[in-house]
């Protein structure tokens, strides 16, 4: 669920995260712009993050395993 929750943030901002590299006069607040940009930071890093492990489990329980188990 986390991962669903940053990879739903991070796409919805992703217009946001383009416009603010483009040259396009963007509305808003430097504050507003600011939270945004680290936003998309953050929810990019967590969601990378947390794929891993997510993967990780798939795989050992895939495998018939646990984590425990599976080291
Ligand atoms: C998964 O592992 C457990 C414990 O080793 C075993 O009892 C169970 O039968 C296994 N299930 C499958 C689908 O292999």
């Amino acid at each position: 669920y986390t991962f669903l929750e940053t990879t739903l943030v991070t796409l919805s901002l992703l217009p946001h995260f383009i416009a603010f590299f483009s040259d396009v006069e963007i509305p808003g607040s430097p504050s507003a712009l600011a939270t945004t940009f680290l936003t998309f930071v953050l929810n990019l890093a967590f969601s990378l993050s947390v794929l891993g492990f997510m993967i990780m489990h798939i795989s050992l329980v895939s495998g018939n395993t646990t984590t425990i188990e599976g080291i």
